[in-house]
Parts: structure tokens; C-alpha cells; sequence
């Protein structure tokens, strides 16, 4: 029987992952509670998007064991982690800019491998982003740049996740589209979901989240309730200084 991943915590073990001879996670350990938004922090460049590109098994790590749900899925495609319900929304535009926001959705669903199955969460999507409905048979690329990342994160959600990846969502976003990207996010972790997040804007990621790490030279520097490190003089010198906030 396959383990069950329902509110399924996300545990990285002592991963070693890079580019070529360049070792950029170097040891990382920690894990991501079940049902709960996890934010991770750090540099540019401190290797924040690499983790996700590890869980998702874009990047194959050298050493360690990424686990969720209790179910070791190290270096599993990203076909075998879309077929358990961990769905991944990487930074920057993902969409297929000339299709339709439609066929944008469709496309997402392709691995239920059932029309009527699509069919109906493209429903729920809609239902839930009535901006998207509205829109459904524009090119994606007519959509203002939230518009977009909703359409992103419904087309991540018409596989009814258990976790959700999300790395970077608020940039480029007015800070009214931020809070409500948040407020989903927020949501869906409340109803079950295990939440990994990405952000520059730290002082509002963290105001949402349940749970923080940052990263630093490839480990993990500090982790704790996201509430705590708030408070934490060590992360307010490197992480909340003025120039990384936007929204202060
Ligand atoms: N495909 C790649 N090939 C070689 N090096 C890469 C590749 N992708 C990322 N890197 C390097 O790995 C390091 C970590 O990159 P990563 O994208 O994980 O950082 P990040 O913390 O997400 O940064 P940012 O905040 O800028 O998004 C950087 O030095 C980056 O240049
Ligand atoms: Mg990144």
C-alpha cells in the first residue's frame, strides 16, 4: 500500500545538490510540517530555488533524502511527485503565452488522464478566480501579471494538492494581489495542504506563514516559527533590512 501523503510533511535530510562541480545545497536538513506554510528565506542566489528544483526531483541530489508523507521520493520525476499531489509553481512566467487561459488549464490537468475529471476541477478553478472565468478564452498573455500568477496557481490546483511548492509568487504583484496570493496560500494550508514558499518579501511571508528556514552557504542558518523570527535580531539585520521589503 502506498504511504499515505495526506497532510504530508515535507523532510529534507542531509541533501548535497548542485550544477556540475558547483555544490550549492551542502548538508540541508529540515522539514516542512505537515498542513503548514513553510517559508524559506535567504540571499540571492543562497540556493532557495534550488531546494524546490531538488524536491522536485529537477535537480538529482548527490547525497541526501528528500521524504514526504513519510514515502522517500528522492530523485522521483516530476511525473511520479505530480501523480502523489505535490505540484510545483517556479519562479517567473510558467504559462504557455499564445493558448488560451483555457487550454492553459487543460494542459495541467493532462495527468488525471480523464476528460470529465479535467473538465470538473477546471470548474472549481473557475469558481474560485472568477477574474480567470471570465477570461477563460484569452491568450494567457493578455492577462495582467497577477491575473497570471492566479492562473498559475489554479492550474497547480486542478490536481487537488497535498503540497504546494510556490517559489517567488508575490514579484511583480501589487501588494493588494500579494495579500490575496497570501490569503490562498493561507487557505489552503488551513484545509490541509503543505505549503512551501519562497519570498523576497520577507516581513509579509512570514506574517502568513507557520514556519520559516533560511538558508545560508547551503544549510539551514536558523529555522523556527515564523512569528519568532520576526523577532529574531539575526534575521532582521540580513533579511529585513529596507531594501529587500517592499511593502516595509
Ligand atoms: N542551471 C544552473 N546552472 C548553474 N548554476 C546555477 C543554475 N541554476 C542556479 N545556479 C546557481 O546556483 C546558485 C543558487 O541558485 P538558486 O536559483 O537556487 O538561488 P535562489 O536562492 O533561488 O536565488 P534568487 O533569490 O535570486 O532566486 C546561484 O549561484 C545560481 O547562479
Ligand atoms: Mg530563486
Amino acid at each position: 500500500m502506498a504511504p499515505e501523503t495526506s497532510g504530508a510533511a515535507v523532510r529534507l535530510d542531509g541533501i548535497v545538490a548542485g550544477y556540475g562541480q558547483i555544490t550549492i545545497l551542502n548538508g540541508l536538513s529540515f522539514t516542512a510540517p505537515a498542513a503548514k506554510i513553510t517559508t524559506l528565506i535567504g540571499a540571492n542566489g543562497a540556493g532557495k530555488s534550488t531546494v524546490f528544483k531538488t524536491i522536485f526531483g529537477i535537480v538529482r541530489p548527490r547525497a541526501g533524502s528528500v521524504t514526504i508523507g513519510g514515502e522517500a521520493v528522492t530523485g522521483f520525476p516530476a511525473r511520479e511527485l505530480l501523480a502523489r499531489g505535490i505540484v510545483y509553481v517556479p519562479q517567473g512566467r510558467n504559462l504557455f503565452p499564445t493558448l488560451s487561459v483555457r487550454h492553459n488549464l487543460e494542459l495541467g490537468g493532462i495527468t488525471l488522464g480523464s476528460r470529465a475529471l479535467i473538465a470538473q476541477r477546471m470548474e472549481a478553478v473557475f469558481a474560485r478566480f472568477p477574474r480567470i472565468a471570465e477570461r477563460a478564452e484569452q491568450q494567457a498573455s493578455a492577462l495582467s501579471g497577477g491575473e497570471q500568477k492566479q492562473l498559475e496557481i489554479g492550474r497547480a490546483l486542478l490536481l487537488e494538492p497535498k503540497v504546494v511548492l510556490i517559489d517567488e509568487p508575490s514579484i511583480g504583484l501589487a501588494p493588494k494581489v500579494v495579500a490575496d496570493v497570501f490569503a490562498l496560500l493561507r487557505g489552503l494550508a488551513d484545509t490541509g495542504v503543505t505549503t512551501l514558499m519562497v519570498e523576497q518579501n520577507v516581513r509579509s511571508a512570514l506574517a502568513v506563514s507557520d514556519h520559516a528556514v533560511a538558508l545560508e552557504g547551503g544549510r539551514v542558518a536558523i529555522e523556527g516559527p515564523a512569528g519568532e523570527m520576526l523577532a529574531n535580531p539575526r534575521i532582521k539585520s540580513l533579511f529585513l533590512g529596507g531594501h529587500m521589503e517592499q511593502t516595509g
